[in-house]
């Protein structure tokens, strides 16, 4: 579609892929409503980004995505100031090494990883639909695991952060699968996108990581390519007519991959849908061909 005017919206739209994301939808002449939790932080990249594109279409909106109702407020501030939504972007994400919980006391992975994906498309699927054709991005990551739906948040065995992190990007897999079933016919597409390794600030809040971490993420900085690469991944499902109406794909480098076997078992997509109406209280009753109600 051509992105020129179109309302969208990118989650952790300051750093990394984000950044690199909304420079690029900046440059093609989108209105992009970025989203971060730092106020400082979200209007030094805001005024890069206005410099680096040229367009000064660039707004920033404020949410802790770790706080249900944070996201709540988003939303309600979004749709006080814009009508419609042409493109969803849920890409910020975040590592933690040690077990956290959130203001919802949730264990922090799930909460800004998946949960809020999932409660922020929910709330905004209204204002999606009566914008499609509108598409939904969610930002996974390859890596292998499985989904543990009995023990999502680690309270009967022992915390690893990075297989916190991992069950929680394959539950954005999840995700995208389920509501693809959905969102048949109504004109909003979703998919997933691996973007491969690249350069950003992914577990730098773990101010007390191993050595060993520290020593490969300092590494990783001189080594990996920047997001700028990775970012050409997500602007190719966001405007490229060769996938105007592909939904329900878990893309790499512009073409579908196969996900891990347990993201095809509907159970488990069901199952986990469950979960996180459960755990975010979100009325995803009448998502199916109709609307959703914002609570
Ligand atoms: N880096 C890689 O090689 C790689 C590989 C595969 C997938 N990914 C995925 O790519 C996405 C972007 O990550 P990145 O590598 O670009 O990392 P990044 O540079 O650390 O960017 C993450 C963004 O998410 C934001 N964020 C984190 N927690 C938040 C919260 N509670 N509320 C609001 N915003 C929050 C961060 O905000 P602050 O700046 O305020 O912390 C930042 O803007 C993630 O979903 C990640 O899983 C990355």
């Amino acid at each position: 579609m051509s992105i020129e005017g179109k309302i969208t919206l990118v989650t952790g739209a300051n750093s990394g892929l984000g950044k690199a994301t909304t420079v690029g939808l900046a440059q093609m002449g989108a209105h992009v409503v970025m989203v971060c939790r730092d106020q400082v932080r979200g209007e030094a990249a805001r005024q890069e980004i206005i410099e680096r594109s040229g367009n000064t279409h660039v707004d920033l909106l404020m949410a802790d995505l770790s706080s249900q109702q944070s996201i709540r407020q988003l939303v309600n501030t979004f749709r006080a100031k814009h009508a419609h939504l042409h493109l969803l972007i849920n890409n910020a994400g975040a590592v933690f090494m040690r077990r956290t919980l959130s203001a919802d006391a949730i264990e922090m992975s799930l909460a800004v990883n998946h949960l809020a994906p999932f409660l922020l498309t929910n709330l905004l699927l209204d204002t999606l639909k009566s914008s499609a054709p509108a598409r939904i991005i969610n930002v996974g990551t390859r890596i292998g695991t499985s989904l543990n739906l009995e023990d999502l948040q680690f309270e009967q065995r022992p915390y690893r952060g990075l297989q916190a992190y991992a069950q929680t990007k394959l539950g954005n897999i999840l995700f995208t699968y389920s509501l693809a079933q959905r969102l048949v016919e109504t004109g909003v597409t979703v998919n997933c996108v691996h973007p491969g390794v690249f350069k950003s600030n992914l577990g730098s809040n773990n101010t007390d990581e191993p050595f060993l971490l520290k020593i490969a993420g300092w590494l990783g900085k001189f080594i990996l390519p920047d997001a700028d690469h990775a970012a050409q991944r997500i602007l190719y499902l966001a405007v490229s007519p060769e996938v105007a109406t592909i939904t329900g794909q878990y893309f790499g480098n512009r073409k579908p991959l196969q996900s891990p076997s347990q993201t095809y078992d509907i159970t488990t997509q069901e199952q986990l849908w469950e979960i996180s109406t459960a755990l975010t209280l979100v009325n995803t009753s009448n998502t199916m061909g109709g609307s959703t109600t914002t609570n």
